[in-house]
């Protein structure tokens, strides 16, 4: 029978206590190379485009104006986008519907009205080419509400943009 020797004793104390380091590790690069098994996140409801895009005339938005029970759509400039977009805002109908507060943006590309932050009929449709920075900074602000709480449904025709009368 061999003595008991502390300093051999003490250095296989020491080679197990690395050994098991070495396989916590490799145990744990292991599972660190697996692959995610969590399922791809879908965009939130309100920015899945859930019919195919429309493009519409300013004329044709006109119809959407929540009269007679039609639903309500209003389009808007985003910061980045070549044409406003156009929301269904129905479910708005309290701010948006015949007698509410915001009626006025009904059926229309009420960009400039929401920059200006004005309900005055003779600000909301027009040109944009003459807003302030912070008025350019509010439209947008805007554009990120309705992209959160509204369906997008498409944009106005560009060329229909396009021939909204330039500011002097
Ligand atoms: C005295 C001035 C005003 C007050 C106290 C006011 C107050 C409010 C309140 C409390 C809401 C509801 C917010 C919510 O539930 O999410 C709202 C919504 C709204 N406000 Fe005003 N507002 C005022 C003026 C204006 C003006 C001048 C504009 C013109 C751009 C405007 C545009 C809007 C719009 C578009 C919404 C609806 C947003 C949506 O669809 O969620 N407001 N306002």
């Amino acid at each position: 029978m061999t003595a008991f020797n502390p300093s051999a004793w003490e250095s296989s104390q020491w080679f197990i206590f690395v050994l098991c380091g070495i396989i916590l590790l490799g145990f744990f690069g292991i599972l660190a190379s697996q692959p995610s098994k969590k399922p791809i996140q879908k965009p939130p409801v309100s920015n899945r485009i859930r019919r195919p895009p429309k493009l519409f005339t300013l004329e044709e938005l006109r119809a959407f104006n929540g009269e007679n029970g039609k639903p309500i759509y209003i389009a808007v400039q985003g910061p980045f986008d070549e044409a406003p977009t156009v929301f269904d805002v129905s479910r708005g109908r309290e701010f948006y519907g015949p007698g509410g507060p915001y009626h006025v943006f009904a059926g229309k590309n009420a960009s400039r009205g929401l920059a200006k932050t004005s309900t005055d009929p003779d600000d909301v449709e027009g040109p944009l080419d003459d807003l302030s920075e912070s008025q350019k900074d509010a439209l947008s602000q805007w554009y990120l509400r309705f992209m959160e709480k509204y369906e997008n449904i498409g944009h106005l025709k560009v060329e229909d943009v396009a021939n909204v009368k330039k500011s002097d």
